[in-house]
């Protein structure tokens, strides 16, 4: 007799919590909270139409530092030596595809060699890439000279 009792007890817990369950937003206050919950979505709404404009902003930002973010990060894709990355990328891009500096793909070995030899010379004037390469000797020229070369190769090979 006991054990039916408490089995009975049991079972109606049981399918009490089961109901409290399902029923979900009664327990939170019903349709009374809905009701709440919408005049509280309207209110923050229309304290937001004010400046509906500078969110669309905030979003084409953010797109445009996404695009700029993939265009110095993963154009081609391919990788770099230390020395590039550290030295030249920041200007160049990290595959040189250029961002204040000019593009460097697609550039001859031959020729990026002669050009950093004219600014290091000085027979090809700027500041910049003068006082960049016044460091480096012709050996580490001729190797970031070849490096940028290979990039077109690179990046067709990625792609
Ligand atoms: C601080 C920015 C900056 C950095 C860092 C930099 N460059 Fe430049 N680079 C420039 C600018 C600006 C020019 C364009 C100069 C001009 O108008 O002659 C240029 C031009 C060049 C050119 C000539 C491109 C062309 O088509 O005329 C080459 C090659 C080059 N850089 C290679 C390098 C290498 C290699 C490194 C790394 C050792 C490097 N640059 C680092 C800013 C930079």
């Amino acid at each position: 007799m006991k054990n039916i009792i408490v089995g009975v007890l049991t079972l109606s817990v049981i399918a009490l919590m089961v109901m409290t369950a399902m029923r979900g937003p009664a327990f939170q206050g019903g349709e009374a909270a809905t009701v709440i919950e919408d005049m509280g979505s309207r209110t923050a709404a229309s304290t937001q139409t004010s400046k509906p404009v500078a969110k669309d902003d905030r979003a084409i930002e953010e797109d445009k530092l996404k695009a700029l973010r993939d265009k110095a990060g993963n154009v081609g894709g391919f990788k770099v030596s230390k020395d590039y990355k550290s030295k030249c990328a920041s200007c160049h891009g990290m595959n040189g595809e250029g961002i204040i500096g000019p593009r460097l793909i697609g550039l001859k070995g031959e020729v990026v060699y002669q050009q950093l030899l004219d600014y290091k010379a000085g027979r090809k004037e700027n500041m910049i890439m003068k006082g960049l390469l016044m460091n480096l000797d012709q050996e580490q020229l001729k190797m970031f000279a070849d490096e940028i070369g290979e990039f077109e190769a690179k990046a067709a090979a990625v792609q």
